[in-house]
């Protein structure tokens, strides 16, 4: 079975990659394909806006070895929750491929990596693990900034013929074109990687709701903005 791997990453905080991670799995389930979120974030805030347990074993302990049970959301949509255990001793030992490893036998179609603040060991292995990336950034400077450090990785990483994610994409997020700054990212962004497909997911405050209500999007507000943006953004990631 061929499995779509997508790792959304930002390097920055509070830029929405929870959202759209959380926001694109909704979109695949409804599509009727399985679909993982696999959260890299100690603060493990996927399985919460998803509605699920966030205090449940997770991610680590499936590099771990362990065996995990993903926490069922609905019939097509499953998590496995971050967590304190992803600062171990034992994680930060892992190598690069380790993620990439242990996801293989997993049955989905599809497998999201919600990727932490600040974290290159973290996010390393998620880009080891996906085909595709979403670079994530919003108008402020240290996003943009995060989204070039992200992109540098990978662009090292494929110079230097490594196994990591071989297609990536910009997203610009929590866009609100009524702003200056935000109505400027695009220019900045498309000067920045002229090579690369730029997609977009406006700020919605009907995504902020789902989050809040732990509802997955598209059973949230399906024909919102946002949920639209999400869809093309979701298209993106399957064909490539
Ligand atoms: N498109 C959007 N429209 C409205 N609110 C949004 C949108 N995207 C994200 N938010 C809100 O912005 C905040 C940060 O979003 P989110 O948690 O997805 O960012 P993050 O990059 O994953 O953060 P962290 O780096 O802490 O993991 C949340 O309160 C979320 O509800
Ligand atoms: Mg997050």
């Amino acid at each position: 079975m061929s499995v779509t791997r997508i790792a959304v990453a930002g390097r920055k905080g509070g830029v929405g990659k929870t959202t759209i991670s959380c926001g694109i799995a909704s979109v695949f389930a409804h599509q009727k394909k399985r679909v993982l979120v696999l959260d890299l974030d100690p603060q493990s805030n996927a399985a919460f806006a998803l509605g699920g347990d966030p205090t449940q074993p997770g991610t680590a302990e499936l590099l771990l070895g362990q065996n995990p049970k993903p926490l069922i959301i609905n019939d097509y949509l499953s998590v496995l929750p971050g967590g304190v255990e992803l600062g171990s001793q034992g994680i930060q030992s892992c190598y690069a491929e380790d993620l990439a490893d242990a996801v293989s036998p997993l049955p989905y179609e599809i497998l999201i990596f919600d990727c932490p603040p600040g974290n290159e060991h973290l996010e390393r292995l998620a880009l080891f693990a996906a085909q595709s990336v979403l670079i994530v950034a919003n108008a402020h400077p240290m996003a943009i900034m995060g989204a070039g450090r992200v992109h540098g990785e990978l662009t090292t990483s494929q110079k230097k013929g490594r196994n990591s994610a071989s297609r990536w994409a910009i997203v610009q997020s929590l866009i609100d074109k009524r702003r200056k700054l935000d109505k400027n990212l695009e220019l900045v962004l498309k000067d920045l990687f002229p090579a690369l497909e730029h997609l977009i997911v406006h700020q919605d405050t009907e995504m902020a709701n789902a989050t809040a209500n732990q509802i997955p999007i598209m059973e949230h507000a399906p024909n919102c903005r946002g949920a639209r943006d999400l869809q093309v953004i979701a298209n993106w990631g399957t064909h490539g």
